[in-house]
């Protein structure tokens, strides 16, 4: 486990509300960086927003407002946004801060130095959605395919950076680095796309056309490209080039992202870093699209997912365990509310809630209330056995990025639990007196394999696992780490057992409207 953990999202554009797609990328960092915490690393999780360039123009203008105003309004609706998902980044930036400005005009005037961007003409097709040029081979129909407009033939003097240089650097890279983007299905699509010569990129922007940019350091006519600006937001949170962050975190870095703008992270990126002389970030992490019923969300479809409708619906732990458990990270996925609900009866309320209340229940019951003496022969135990097996399933998953691969692995293991209570009968146990301390080791082990769950589900629903603690009287202060799944030094003998209300309540058809 490293030392130190750094963790990105993208920085969400600021012309739309957020959704269930900018939440989940933002769950994911946000269960990443808890469980990187829980390990005892020293962990930075940054999130923010993304905020000049033609789009946000576009939409203020649309709105009637000034770019500054638009953007201030919809970076509140995503800096409030996160609390409420519990997601616990440690810095929030906006491309519109002071430091993030200076960043990037000091970099620009580095790479500029150095001799890596020029002054030139360029006449391509532009696409406003992706604010970028678009090759011929990524236009299908005469469209962008990503965002279904036709792209604008734009001609004009700009500033260009010398991308072209680093094209068989990044194919080196990329080879001696299997796992710098990941899964391995992205890493060939970056592959594949710098087969064909790399053209250099155009960062700049004339004021004629656009003004909401970051001026140019060596030329005021012009603003800079919106990419060039956004990437540079992942080492403006570092201080950089100050201070001991970017020492202590650079380039131990993860960023996350969705297959969207795969090319901006595994193509531009790594090159202006390299242009730069950063060292490249440790791993782009890829995952796929939610669809909504199906389709692609849009609002013109009216099937936008709204991540605190069901957080208020369903509760925040049940959404999180939704989006976590259902995408297989880096394939896409569909959301519909009614395989969420199944999941939420099935998984949370039936196998993690019934083991949680029906094993509190007993405790108390044969118990008097307490937790017990331990009296258990921990190597005859087969749930402290399973126990073990799954803290190195979690692991293993975590390390390969498959979250998915992890809750299934704690849920077999809820399983092996739950067939424990039925096989070990406490209740046939307990009606004669002579079986006690048999029933008391069996009691005090499921208390441990509780104790285990909780552990094991804190990253992915930091309530639940709170409220499973509370109830077997773990005092919530106590620092617990994987390390901590089956130890006897967090059950305190003695302190009282206590039935909470239902974890999750299960969702009958009808309250479900
Ligand atoms: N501003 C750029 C990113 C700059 S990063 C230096 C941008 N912003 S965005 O608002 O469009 O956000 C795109 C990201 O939002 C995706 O990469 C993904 O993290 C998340 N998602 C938005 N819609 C999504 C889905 N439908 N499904 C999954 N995630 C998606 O691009």
């Amino acid at each position: 486990m490293p030392k130190s953990f750094y963790i990105t999202t993208p920085i969400y554009y600021v012309n739309a509300s957020p959704h269930i797609g900018h939440a989940y990328t933002t769950i994911v960092a946000d269960v990443l960086a808890r469980y990187h915490r829980m390990y005892g690393a020293e962990t930075f999780f940054v999130t923010g927003t993304d905020e000049h360039g033609d789009k946000i123009a576009e939409a203020a203008q649309k709105a009637g407002v000034t770019p500054q105003e638009y953007a201030d309004k919809i970076s509140a609706q995503f800096r409030s946004l996160w609390p409420e998902l519990s997601i616990t980044n440690d810095y929030f930036i906006r491309t519109t801060d002071t430091n993030h400005i200076e960043t990037v005009r000091n970099i620009l005037q580095k790479v500029y130095d150095s001799g890596d961007i020029y002054f030139g003409s360029y006449g391509g097709n532009y696409c406003f959605g992706c604010e970028r040029f678009l090759t011929e081979k990524e236009i299908v129909d005469n469209k962008c395919p990503e965002h279904g407009r036709e792209p604008q033939y734009i001609e004009e003097k700009n500033y260009f950076f010398k991308m072209s240089k680093y094209q068989d650097w990044l194919i080196d890279y990329i080879k001696k680095h299997p796992d710098f983007i990941r899964p391995e299905r992205y890493k060939n699509e970056v592959l594949a796309f710098l087969r064909d010569p790399l053209d250099d990129l155009c960062i700049s922007r004339p004021k004629t056309r656009l003004q909401w940019g970051i001026t140019l350091p060596f030329d005021e006519n012009y603003v800079t490209y919106v990419w060039f600006d956004a990437l540079i937001n992942y080492i403006t949170a570092l201080n950089y080039p100050h201070g001991d962050k970017f020492k202590k975190f650079w380039p131990a870095a993860q960023h996350l992202i969705a297959k969207d703008i795969l090319k901006p992270h595994g193509i531009y990126w790594p090159t202006m870093l390299k242009a730069a002389g950063i060292e490249p970030y440790r791993h782009l992490n890829v995952h796929g699209y939610w669809n909504s019923d199906q389709s692609k969300m849009s609002k013109s479809l009216g099937n936008v997912v709204r991540p605190l409708d069901l957080k208020d619906k369903y509760g925040l732990d049940a959404f999180r365990y939704f989006l976590l458990r259902d995408m297989v990270f880096g394939l896409d996925s569909n959301f519909s509310e009614e395989a969420f609900v199944k999941r939420l009866n099935s998984d949370l309320a039936n196998d993690l809630g019934n083991l949680v209340s029906r094993t509190i229940t007993m405790t108390i019951k044969y118990c008097d209330g307490k937790v017990p003496q331990s009296n258990y022969k921990k190597k005859d135990s087969v749930l402290h056995k399973a126990a073990l097996k799954t803290v190195a399933e979690v692991e293993a998953s975590f390390n390969d990025m498959s979250l998915h691969k992890a809750l299934i692995a704690i849920w077999n293991f809820i399983n092996v639990t739950n067939k424990y209570i039925v096989e070990k009968e406490p209740w046939t146990l307990g009606k004669d007196p002579a079986n006690r301390e048999k029933l008391i080791a069996i009691m005090y082990d499921l208390l441990m394999a509780l104790q285990a769950i909780a552990i094991l589900i804190s990253p992915f629903m930091p309530q639940a696992a709170g409220k499973i603690l509370q109830q077997i009287g773990v005092d919530e202060s106590k620092k617990l780490t994987l390390a901590s799944v089956y130890k006897e030094n967090v059950l305190t003998a003695g302190n009282p057992l206590t039935r909470g209300e239902s974890l999750f309540p299960r969702i009958s058809r009808e309250n479900n409207s």
